[in-house]
């Protein structure tokens, strides 16, 4: 079984983390089958609009803290995760999210980029940068601050503090709480609801509200030229050590 899971119901396009135990972290390869997904839907006109799921409980704990380690260690950084900020910064098509249980790190500032966002009961979001030594990511510096108000922004992508549903909710971040069993279909539904809109109408109707995205684009490159530093500082070597100490220990 492969990490990422791709599958099609009718106009949309399924995209399911499926390494549920690592709690869906995101390796380079994930992101990588993410973003190919992403951009193909972009060009497909069979594809009307792309839904993110994860597992139950778990829609994703965010980047592998392995590969950091290993950025912070001295390997290479890649390009897999930019490709898939930059796949969801600009994507042609809708994207929806069902998210059941906890969103970390990019599992949360994803969210940022969807359209429509539906969450269970169950639900947390979190976003640990600072205490791992990084900076936010995905254009969340500038796309948090926008849709969320610069307070809440700065509590969730700053403090770290974790959102229940109800917060996501409150905040603007969720469009509806659906319990857990009703959660992938309702976000299914809502997903071919757009899928069969008139293409074309739906394209120029979203580029409208979503506005000039070549600010989300100009902010990944700022994010990212920090993010890659950070990942070498001390802080951050620190808190990836601990996490793995705390694991193997
Ligand atoms: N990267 C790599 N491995 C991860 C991971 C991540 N982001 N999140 C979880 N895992 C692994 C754990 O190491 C553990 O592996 P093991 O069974 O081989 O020891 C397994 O997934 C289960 O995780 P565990 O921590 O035992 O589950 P939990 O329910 O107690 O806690 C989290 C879940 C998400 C709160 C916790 O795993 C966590 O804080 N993860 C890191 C999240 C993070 O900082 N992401 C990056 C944001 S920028």
């Amino acid at each position: 079984m492969s990490d990422i899971e791709l599958s099609r119901a009718g106009r949309v396009q399924i995209i399911r983390f499926n390494r549920p135990e690592k709690k869906n972290a995101i390796t380079r390869a994930m992101y990588q089958v993410m973003a190919d997904a992403i951009n193909g839907a972009g060009t497909d006109e069979d594809i009307g609009a792309v839904l993110l799921l994860g597992q139950p409980e778990v829609f994703t704990s965010g980047n592998d803290l392995k590969d950091f380690m290993a950025v912070a260690t001295g390997a290479e950084h890649g390009e897999e995760v930019g490709h898939y900020l930059l796949a969801i910064a600009t994507s042609r098509k809708p994207l929806v999210a069902a998210v059941d249980g906890l969103a970390v790190g990019v599992g949360c500032t994803t969210l940022l980029h969807c359209d429509l966002v539906y969450a269970s009961p169950r639900a947390w979001l979190q976003t640990p940068f600072v205490d791992l030594g990084l900076v936010p990511e995905a254009a969340s510096s500038l796309l948090g601050p926008r849709l969320l108000g610069y307070q809440r922004a700065f509590e969730l992508l700053v403090l770290g503090e974790r959102w229940t549903a109800e917060q996501a909710l409150q905040a603007g971040l969720v469009n509806a709480i659906v319990e857990p069993q009703d959660l992938e279909a309702q976000a299914l539904q809502m997903a071919n609801r757009l899928a069969e809109k008139p293409p074309e109408a739906l394209a120029l109707s979203r580029g409208l509200l979503r506005g000039d995205r070549n600010d989300a684009v100009e902010r990944l490159a700022q994010e990212g030229e920090l993010f890659k530093q950070r990942l070498k500082s001390d802080e951050a070597r620190n808190a990836f050590m601990a996490f793995m100490q705390k694991k193997s220990g």
